[in-house]
């Protein structure tokens, strides 16, 4: 897949965006639920008193209760991958808002609030106001291209590791996100 990107180190660049004032331990391993050994296995977080951190307990549960195609899904989990933007971003921000909203693309709505928008999730940051933050447009796509650079624990989707979204759908995304007043 030709998608003019290099994977490089972006070290210099991997600061971890506001987290919702949680941080975790990075205990667990990416890719825990593809793990075959691990089948009905689950992990739960434990508070580590006055520590601000919290710890990954495994233990056993029937999931079966809760019927899932990902239980038959055996594929492995593509690792985490780091990607580098080329610029300039060319992208759309109108095209991003549709993304950002639609339940077969980014559907980023279910998760975060965004300006203007109904029927907001709340298990991601408000993305308002972004633009004042003044983030590097490389570090946004990386953000959803897989956010697990940054934070391996991460419940956001890797949308472009998964193939969920392309180059292009991502760039319009960022470009809507920096747009955000
Ligand atoms: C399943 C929930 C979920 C979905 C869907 C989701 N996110 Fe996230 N997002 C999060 C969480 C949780 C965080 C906090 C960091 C982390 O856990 O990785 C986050 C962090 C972010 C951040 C960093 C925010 C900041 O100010 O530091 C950005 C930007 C972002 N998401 C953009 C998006 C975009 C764009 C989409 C849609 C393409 C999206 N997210 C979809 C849950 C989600």
């Amino acid at each position: 897949m030709r998608i003019g990107m290099k994977t490089v180190c972006l070290s210099a660049l991997l600061v971890p965006l506001a987290v919702n004032g949680a941080s975790f331990s990075g205990d667990m391993p990416a890719d825990f639920a593809a793990n075959p050994a691990a089948v009905n296995m689950t992990q739960e977080p434990k508070v580590v008193v006055n520590s601000g951190r919290l710890e990954w307990i495994p233990f056993k549960r029937d999931l079966t209760l809760w019927p899932s195609l990902s239980h038959d899904d055996k594929r492995p989990t593509p690792k985490p991958r780091k990607v580098m933007l080329d610029e300039p971003l060319n992208g759309d921000p109108a095209r991003g808002r549709e993304l950002a909203l639609a339940r077969d693309k980014g559907y980023c709505i279910v998760c975060h609030e965004l300006p203007g928008e109904a029927w907001p999730g709340t298990v991601g940051a408000k993305i308002l106001s972004f633009k004042q933050h003044k983030y590097p447009n490389e570090l946004v796509f990386q953000q959803i291209f897989d956010s697990r650079a940054f934070n391996p624990n991460s419940v956001m989707p890797p949308y472009g590791t998964f193939g969920i979204l392309n180059e292009q759908e991502i760039r319009d995304l960022v470009a809507y996100l920096q747009s955000l007043d």
